[in-house]
């Protein structure tokens, strides 16, 4: 079985070999943390984007979609906060002259030690079998405990540095912790800095005129900046929702992980309005509403927890994560936040004009309080792909990679192959059927290689059906559909090839699992 880090390079790998993800601008030697998503990879964002529309939007009668524009008045984020206080804690190795985030440093420290702790209970497992019960070991062994206990520390003591900006305190710990760069093994750290995270660029051609702006950071500003437009020409109620996917740009520090963290990525956003002091009671609906989500998608129920924010961002009262358990451990893939009415607040302020709802229940007009699920589509692309690469082996001893993605998310639905290439009956009644069953789904025609090859290169892509066209499918208009995960094959007529491929791979019966 491969480490941790030997499937995580594998998963990029197969990325680049199957049409996922490629690295941007290859040709050049790539640019740091940016990434195209390539033939496969392009259908299968899109499938992740349309699932969460749907879900969220057309699912949700209170919940309408728009589209705002990347480039946002500059004031924006000088209401928003961003300006003054969108910074990550950076630190320079004066040796090595690389550049961390020293928060991270910490983390990624404390994620050690969390491995220690996944060693000793797969050490028990192993050892009491049938009769291991994790819950009751991970809160009674005391080597368990005892590591616990210290990332506890660490992270509740860097968590109040940073809430209280002492830089100088986070420094002492990583001093205190010895922790030294990862590249070089140096420990010979500078101070402490904010760095904000915004990228600048100009609009207008000549330079007296140009108008400074920025990248949009976060695309939930384009919704707070039109909550008015739209709940006025939308008729909008309050509780009701404005949600949005988008590109989203930050100069992140430390960009790494493949696709976990870039430098432009996007993100599916929803903002949520509500009453006043009924916060609490949406932070949880929308907690349980979007977990379950992600688990009627298959990716195993025990690769997500909630991870609760003790340092609150600027404009929040309570905040979650949703963690998804990556090749490199649990990390954050959804964040939920109770934003109170800061944002509208601060554009009210900022810009002059009342951004307040008429509740003709209560009769009075207030400015509404904002629940946020925010999820990074980049993200929910490697949870996904991450999790459904694997190896199998055969029965006869031979291996076989295969990429187990969630039919209804897979960018090929299935593969039309004629058993022989050179019989053209053959290849003329594949074609028609790839040419019947395209108004409904991608499908591909593949002729090339033996056919248990072509099985195995679809297996590989993720498709999860191969629907083979032979002799006896001349004579009576039957093929043989394949599934990808079971390997079963079940001769079929070919009128039935539609219902049978709509099954698996229907928004509706996967959404209906929520
Ligand atoms: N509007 C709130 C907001 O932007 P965030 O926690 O900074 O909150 C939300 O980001 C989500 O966006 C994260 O949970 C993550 O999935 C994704 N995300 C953030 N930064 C990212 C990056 N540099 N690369 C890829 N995804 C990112």
């Amino acid at each position: 079985m491969a480490n941790n880090d030997d499937q995580f390079k594998k998963v990029i790998s197969h990325a680049k070999e199957y049409g996922y993800v490629f690295q941007s601008s290859e040709i050049y030697d790539g640019l740091s943390a940016v990434y195209d998503y390539a033939q496969n990879g392009a259908e299968l964002k899109k499938n992740i984007r349309d699932y969460w529309w749907k879900a969220m939007v057309q699912m949700h009668d209170n919940i309408v979609g728009i589209d705002a524009a990347i480039f946002m008045h500059p004031t924006t984020w000088k209401a928003s906060g961003h300006v003054d206080a969108f910074n990550d804690p950076l630190i320079d190795n004066k040796d090595s002259k690389k550049r961390y985030r020293a928060d991270v440093l910490v983390e990624d420290y404390c994620a050690k030690i969390e491995t220690k702790i996944d060693k000793e209970v797969a050490k028990a497992e192993k050892r009491f079998g049938d009769a291991f019960n994790k819950q009751e070991f991970i809160t009674t062994n005391q080597r368990v405990l005892g590591y616990q206990e210290k990332i506890d520390t660490i992270l509740s003591r860097l968590a109040k540095s940073l809430e209280n900006e002492d830089l100088a305190d986070v420094k002492a710990l990583i001093e205190e912790l010895e922790i030294a760069d990862p590249l070089t093994g140096s420990r010979n750290w500078t101070d402490v800095k904010q760095f904000n995270l915004m990228f600048g660029t100009k609009l207008g051609a000549s330079a007296e005129s140009a108008m400074d702006l920025y990248l949009r950071p976060e695309t939930a500003q384009g919704i707070f900046v039109n909550f008015l437009n739209v709940q006025k020409t939308g008729r909008m109620k309050i509780p009701f929702g404005i949600a949005q996917t988008g590109k989203a740009f930050r100069n992140e520090i430390v960009a790494r992980q493949f696709i976990f963290r870039m430098r432009e990525f996007e993100q599916m956003e929803m903002q949520f309005f509500i009453k006043p002091g009924t916060q609490k009671e949406w932070f949880d609906y929308w907690k349980d509403t979007r977990l379950k989500w992600h688990k009627s998608l298959g990716l195993g129920e025990d690769n997500y927890r909630f991870h609760d924010h003790e340092k609150l961002a600027h404009y929040a009262d309570a905040a979650t994560d949703i963690e998804f358990k990556f090749p490199f451990g649990f990390k954050e893939l959804e964040g939920i936040h109770s934003r109170t009415d800061f944002d509208l607040k601060q554009h009210e302020e900022y810009s002059g004009k009342k951004l307040q709802y008429f509740d003709h229940e209560e009769g009075k007009s207030y400015v509404p309080y904002v629940l946020e699920t925010s999820i990074g589509l980049d993200r929910m692309f490697l949870a996904v792909f991450s999790n459904a690469l694997v190896e199998e082996e055969l029965e006869d001893g031979s291996k076989r990679d295969v990429l187990k993605l969630p039919a209804v998310l897979a960018p090929t639905k299935a593969a039309i192959l004629p058993l022989v290439r050179k019989d053209e009956a053959l290849t003329n009644m594949a074609k028609a059927i790839v040419d019947d069953l395209k108004w409904d789904f991608n499908v591909f025609y593949d002729e090339k290689d033996a056919v248990g090859k072509r099985y195995r290169r679809q297996d590989a892509a993720g498709t999860p059906f191969c629907i083979t066209v032979d002799g006896e499918s001349l004579e009576d208009n039957t093929v043989t559909i394949r599934h990808r995960d079971t390997m079963e094959q079940k001769r079929v007529k070919v009128s039935e090839l539609r219902d049978i491929i709509k099954k698996e791979v229907d928004v509706r019966e996967w959404l209906m699992k929520m």
